[in-house]
């Protein structure tokens, strides 16, 4: 049996017909940059997301750049972010001329805590950027009383984390702002890019839209530099149409994380389990493994497709070469760049699939 490690065609292909017709609306009204459709989305997926309003953005790196400007955050300013994370919750620092501050991660978790962010705080951190990794919602409380107790704003990234939840808070609403990407491949994934950003701060979302639209308010009066992050008419329309569908996407992917926990058996394997604080909803299903590159070899062999999500911590990046810091200084988020293994968790995986993978694991002689 051949497993992909994601299928977005199975989706697309039962929204076909809605999402043509979206795309059909939007054309013929031509309602291409914002408009109807992305006003409509904002509103959907704000209450979606448990808050007032969202911004809808280019992509889910423009959410966090604008974040960042919106919070006056720049040259001399370091900015905390977790070492294991996608480039991009780097890129909120780098985009202003701030210095991304790496710190370590919860190996259980894979997220930061208060205690690694604590240990990279320096005179000059303007704001620490809290990932919600693989949809998991980072321990919140704890780094939420060390912000206010420093001064220092947290912006959440939740672009892995829609619906998640913490202490039944949802992302996105505990620190400063929440940022989300709708690329394709996220839980809410677009047919293209796409990004929001989500406040409980009003003048925040309010300075986010002008910045979006080249520091503009009205036609040809630059208030400040702003960008062109607009979201494009096409994407709200497919999106509005995915929305309706999260909820029991969501379901199903921690359906599918329950089998593999019920089925895995392979020792020495770590298994993400619940947190108590929420349980995560499964952007990626990620499992730690000594021999992870002959385990992957082995799930190879027999068709099933992995990734590895992510190969290599920030700090260990060229572009952060300068930055630092050295490797071994953040044992925990470099041991699971060497240790990680993603699994298929796609909602519309199979039973037969999901037991073919698990069988396949099983059998791993190492
Ligand atoms: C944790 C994280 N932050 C930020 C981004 C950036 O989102 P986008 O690809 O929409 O720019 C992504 C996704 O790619 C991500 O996974």
């Amino acid at each position: 049996m051949k497993v992909p490690f994601l299928d977005l065609s199975r989706s697309h292909q039962a929204l076909r017909d809605e999402i043509l017709q979206s795309f059909a609306a939007t054309y013929d009204a031509g309602r291409f940059c914002l408009g109807d459709d992305v006003v409509a989305f904002e509103k959907e997926f704000a209450t979606a997301s448990g808050v007032a309003d969202a911004v809808g953005i280019a992509n889910g790196t423009a959410a966090l750049h604008l974040v960042a400007r919106a919070l006056n955050l720049g040259p001399g300013d370091d900015i905390v972010v977790p070492a294991f994370t996608f480039i991009a919750s780097a890129w909120t620092a780098s985009y202003v001329g701030a210095r991304p501050v790496f710190c370590d991660v919860d190996p259980a978790t894979y997220n930061a805590t208060a205690e690694t962010i604590a240990a990279a705080i320096t005179p000059a951190t303007k704001a620490i950027v809290v990932v919600h990794l693989f949809g998991q919602a980072a321990d919140m409380d704890p780094i939420l009383e060390l912000g206010r107790a420093r001064g220092i704003p947290v912006i959440e990234d939740c672009a892995q984390a829609h619906l998640a939840t913490y202490r039944g808070r949802p992302v996105g609403t505990m620190g400063c702002a929440g940022t989300f990407s709708f690329y394709p491949t996220k839980n809410l994934g677009g047919v293209g890019e796409g990004g929001a950003v989500v406040s409980t701060d009003a003048a925040l979302l309010e300075r986010v839209r002008l910045l979006r639209v080249h520091g503009s308010k009205v036609r040809y009066q630059h208030d400040e530099v702003g960008y062109n992050y607009r979201m494009e008419g096409l994407q709200a329309g497919a999106l509005r149409v995915k929305l309706r569908q999260l909820e029991a996407w969501t379901a199903a992917r921690r359906a599918h994380a329950q089998t593999y926990r019920e089925g895995i058996t392979l020792a020495d394997t770590q298994l993400p389990q619940p947190a108590a604080w929420g349980d995560s909803v499964y952007h990626q299903f990620t499992l730690l493994h000594p021999r992870r590159d002959a385990l992957r070899a082995h799930l190879a062999d027999h068709g099933v497709s992995t990734d590895l999500i992510y190969p290599r911590a920030l700090h260990e990046q060229p572009c952060f070469a300068e930055i630092g810091p050295a490797t071994g200084s953040l044992p925990a988020a470099e041991a699971l760049a060497r240790t990680c293994l993603s699994l298929p968790i796609f909602p519309e995986l199979t039973e037969a699939e999901l037991a073919y993978v698990i069988e396949t694991i099983n059998t791993f002689a190492g």
